[in-house]
Formats: structure tokens, sequence, C-alpha cells
């Protein structure tokens, strides 16, 4: 694996989730694999999780582990490509890129869209540029369009739940909020979800969020989230804004946010969401503290995921 930016980083997903529930036995077992190794982590925006759970799988596998915020402690930068710099940017993300590719064996790099141009944001331009100049790995630790970082750790999170033989039935449900949200986790949940054949996916949502057609792919959409809930094993909630109406929130006249009474209609199905979470408005206290509620293992779950990503990629340095 060079870079883990996407799905199509992945060759065999099947045999990387079997991978990560090896290695989720004993974290510790390769903990000598990273020695004399620097794991870089840059983050031009916040993020609780995926900060501390990239630091511990660095660390687990015994790499040194640098973390950089953009703006405070490092240089703005410009991501134009032959620009003329005279703006508020100080280095280029190219200049930069290279740099860090001499101190740092891996890079994880966290970078969210700006949802006002929806096309700038489709080129994903902070990631793809820094990929392309990086002289070593790079891991999305989220970008533009995608988390597949949190995807993995849902998919694991859902594969070593789920007992029945059957295939179960995975819902990604549109949740409220205050402000509009981007589509990455979404997206990628989405991509991902699509990609494993023995779930059945669909998604739920009110009219005019629907998501982007090249990650929903062909899973069912419903617009009444009851009737997409029904039989539902496994209901992942998650706030975005429109992408028609790029980055706006259309006004939604039905309630959805689920109280109390869908515990009881529903007391079989799995509740998930990848936090930070605001209580009450997108999720309601009473699913996310219920017995079935997975958001904690999920969070647990993103050491075990950059931990796998990570041992790929320095076997592969070996
Ligand atoms: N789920 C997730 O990426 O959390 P953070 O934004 O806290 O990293």
């Amino acid at each position: 694996m060079k870079n883990f930016t996407s799905l199509n980083d992945i060759q065999d997903l099947e045999s990387l989730v079997h991978e990560a529930f090896e290695l989720k036995k004993d974290l510790y077992a390769f903990s000598d694999l990273g020695k004399r190794k620097t794991l870089g982590l840059v983050f031009l925006n916040p993020s609780l999780r995926t900060r501390m759970s990239s630091i511990k799988a660095g660390e687990n596998l015994g790499m040194q582990v640098q973390v950089i915020n953009l703006g405070t402690e490092i240089w703005t930068w410009d991501v134009e490509e032959n620009t003329v710099m005279n703006g508020s940017a100080t280095e280029h993300i190219k200049d930069a890129a290279r740099v860090l590719s001499q101190y740092c064996d891996i890079i994880g790099i966290r970078c969210f869209p700006g949802l006002k141009d929806k096309e700038r944001d489709n080129l994903d331009l902070v990631i793809n540029t820094f990929v392309k100049y990086s002289l070593v790995p790079v891991i999305s630790l989220e970008s533009a369009t995608g988390h597949p970082l949190q995807s993995f750790a849902d998919l694991i999170t859902i594969k070593e739940t789920w007992k029945f033989p059957y295939p179960p039935k995975v819902v990604l449900s549109w949740a409220p909020h205050i402000k509009p949200l981007p589509h990455c986790v979404a997206n990628s949940f989405a991509e991902w979800m699509n990609a494993v054949k023995d779930i059945d996916f669909v998604i739920a949502h009110p009219k005019g969020y629907d998501l982007a057609p090249k990650y929903t792919g062909n899973a069912p959409v419903f617009y009444n989230q009851e009737e997409a809930l029904e039989n539902a094993d496994y209901v992942y909630f998650k706030s975005w804004s429109s992408y028609k109406e790029y980055g706006t929130l259309p006004k939604v006249k039905e309630n959805w946010l689920l109280g109390a009474e869908f515990l009881y209609s529903h007391s079989g199905t799995y509740w998930m969401h990848c936090l930070p979470v605001r209580r009450n408005v997108e999720v309601s206290d009473a699913v996310l503290d219920s017995a079935r509620s997975l958001v904690y293992r999920q969070a647990y779950n993103r050491t075990v995921a950059m931990q796998t990503i990570l041992k790929k990629m320095l076997e592969n340095s070996l």
C-alpha cells in the first residue's frame, strides 16, 4: 500500500479487515516494526479521535510520532500550481511536502472542505497535491471528500458485532445539525458499505440532501426515515449539508431526531455515529447512551484501523 487516501488504495478489503482483527488481539505484537521510523501528523483542522488514535497507533508500532498544526505551529500553505504567492500563505505545499518527507517515513494529513465551491472541494487539492509531492506514503486523516480511516473503523465495528449468518441491514441516516457539515464521513461510509458484498446497505435523508452518486452508487435511497429504519440492524447517524445546493441547509419539516421510543420499536438495532456528536440535536441521549450504542467502540477501533494501515506500510518498506 503506497498511500491510503481512499477505498481505491485497498487491494483486498476482506483480508484487510481480517488483518485488523488479528492485530486487535494484541496491539503491541509488532512494537518493534516502526523502530527508528517517524510518523508525521499534520492537522489543518481540529481533531480529537483522529489525532489521539493516530498517535497511539504509531507508538504501539514503536514509531516516533510528531504532530503539527497548520497556522499556529507551521506556516500556512498555498496549494495552487504556478502561483504568485502574494497572498496570505507563507509556504507552498510542494515545498512543505518535500521537506516533511525528509523528516518523516509516513505522513498523515487532515484537511476539511471549504463548503463554498463544490468543484474546487471535489478536486481535494490539499491531499492530492501533498500526495503528488510527498516522497513517502501519505494517509488521509480526513480530506475534503472522504474519511477512509473512519469507514475502516466502522467496518471493523460492524463485522465484529454481527453474529448472524445472513447479511445485516445497515442504514446511513442523515441527522439534523445547526450548521452545514462536510460530506466526507457519509461519502466514505457509503462507498465502503457498497464495496462489502455481505451488507444490505440503504441511505435515508430528507429531500435536497442527496449525496454525490459517485459514492452512493446503487444503494437504495429513502426520504422517509421510519421506512428506511424498518428491520435495520445498524443505523449510522451523520449530518451533512446539501450537495446539490452546495454547503447549504435546506429546511426540513419532518423530525429526524430519534428519541427513546425508537429504542423500544428497534430493540435489536445497533446505533452508530463517528463523533463528535451534538447530543439531542443530531442524536438523542437515549440512543447514544443505550446499551446498543457502538459509538465508543467505533472510536476505539480508530486505533485498530490506523495501526493496520501503518503496519502494512511499514511492512512494505522493509
Ligand atoms: N471521527 C473523527 O474523525 O473525530 P475527530 O474529528 O475528533 O478526529
